[in-house]
């Protein structure tokens, strides 16, 4: 982008000037998008739609160190959720657009963005719509509650029987998300979940590295047998079976 200073602003001429008043918006777009991605935003100030994406494609980008701390990826990742203004342009039309499945009795997938190493989908549950249990193979994934209110439940594999078809799931957590709650998985921690929704609920979800062909293939899906074998003082451990 040109640099704009006070130089260009004293020679601009009526017309140009006309013209650059109409850009500000975006001018001012790029420019926090610019501020975002050289660290002078506050912690805690929102961030707009762009300069969300700048910053979460420059924390995804590190899957391809050796260093990778996927902990440390999601926990940025869910901060950086936690400052994205909900009500951006972007996103509003998007969750607008989204309305356009009620009523279809499944939840709805509206992509918002897909890079190389990370991608970010609107999901939609009316409620008492549900994803049943499945896994996310080697990946990571950070849920933000956009609206509404929906339950979750996450488990940690804890071993596999020989026959590869049954299994042991650890529930290591289980919440209810409201808006601007933040839930994460990492592709060791939290990976199997299942949601339920209580009303209408958007979700904003990133998962990095995003799903490919070799990823959708490895992933599995899980009936679970809603009793735990262990007692009540221990944390729930489920049988399970892949589908
Ligand atoms: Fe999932």
């Amino acid at each position: 982008m040109d640099d704009y200073d006070r130089r260009h602003f004293i020679r601009t001429s009526l017309p140009g000037f006309l013209g650059l008043t109409m850009a500000l918006p975006s001018l001012t777009a790029l420019a926090t998008r610019a501020n975002a991605c050289q660290g002078r935003l506050s912690e805690m100030q929102t961030i707009n739609w762009d300069a969300f994406l700048e910053a979460v494609e420059k924390e995804a980008t590190r899957q391809h160190l050796d260093d990778w701390d996927e902990s440390a990826y999601v926990t940025k990742a869910a901060e950086l959720c936690s400052r994205l203004n909900l009500k951006d342009e972007y996103l509003l039309e998007a969750f607008k657009k989204a309305h356009r499945g009620l009523g279809n009795k499944r939840v709805d997938f509206e992509p918002l963005e897909k890079q190389r190493d990370f991608h970010v989908t609107l999901l939609q549950f009316e409620e008492e719509e549900e994803i049943s249990h499945h896994d996310h193979p080697e990946m990571t994934g950070v849920i933000l509650c956009a609206s509404g209110e929906i339950e979750t439940w996450n488990y940690d594999l804890l071993g596999e029987k020989p026959d590869h078809k049954h299994v042991l799931l650890k529930e290591t957590n289980h919440e209810i998300l409201k808006k601007t709650s933040v839930s994460s998985l990492t592709s060791k921690a939290r990976n199997i979940h299942r949601l339920k929704a209580k009303k209408l609920t958007q979700l904003v979800d990133i998962f990095a590295p995003p799903y490919n062909r070799d990823r959708i293939q490895k992933s599995s899906w899980y009936e679970v047998d809603p009793d735990p074998f262990t007692t009540k003082k221990e944390a729930k451990v489920h049988l399970a079976k892949k589908r």
